[in-house]
């Protein structure tokens, strides 16, 4: 399968999943098709490029949303991805987009999702003093972090006395759990959740 890895920022999800792909978990079963920011000038790209992956970027530049939206899924589907991989992309898809690439999105969100959504995840287990939190990997539906869950994994945050503390040993955990959630939904070793069930139980 060919993933499209989708960046606004640093990149650091984007890394560990190219290298799985060029030396670990992912290696021999999948490849990186293209690496693609609203941001022309995210740092993540320039590094996928290094790495050697196909980059792309389109600016939304004042577009609406669904507008925008559907202009990314025509750059996308030039690569024919299998699966569309967000990895610190920083915009909400519209149902356009959702829709494109039905059950074939998939996130990577810094706490667990029954418990907090949107941004500052970090900032949220900092600031509420928790002992652990939970990375979580699911696939995106048409809500703010509601999609399904395919994976978690607990970070231990005991004795973490500042943000950057926190956030070094949750990119850690997520660095792992994403290259090998990944590679476990490619080789269908996961229960892969329907959306549309999903939607159907929940309104
Ligand atoms: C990560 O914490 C990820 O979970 C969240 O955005 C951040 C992106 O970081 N969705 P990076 O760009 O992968 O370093």
């Amino acid at each position: 399968p060919r993933l499209a890895i989708l960046l606004s920022g640093r990149g650091s999800n984007m890394v560990a999943l190219v290298e799985a792909v060029q030396r670990g978990v992912l290696q021999g079963v999948t490849e990186v098709a293209v690496v693609f920011s609203n941001k022309p000038d995210a740092p993540g790209l320039t590094t996928a490029a290094a790495l050697g992956c196909p980059t792309a970027s389109l600016a939304p530049e004042g577009r609406k949303r669904a507008e925008y939206d559907a202009a990314v899924v025509d750059v996308l589907q030039t690569y024919q991805p299998d699966y569309v991989v967000l990895a610190g992309y920083m915009r909400i898809l519209s149902p356009v987009f959702v829709r494109a690439f039905a059950g074939r999105i998939v996130n990577i969100h810094p706490a667990d999702t029954h418990q907090h959504q949107g941004l500052h995840a970090y900032e949220w287990a900092f600031e509420n003093h928790l002992a652990e939190t939970k990375i979580t990997v699911h696939l995106v539906d048409e809500g703010l972090d509601t999609g399904p869950i395919l994976a978690q994994a607990p970070v231990d945050l005991r004795g973490a006395d500042t943000l950057a503390e926190v956030e070094r040993r949750g990119l850690a955990v997520e660095h792992h759990l994403y290259a090998n959630t990944l590679a476990q939904l490619i080789r269908q070793e996961l229960p892969t959740p329907s959306i549309a069930e999903r939607s159907a139980t929940q309104h």
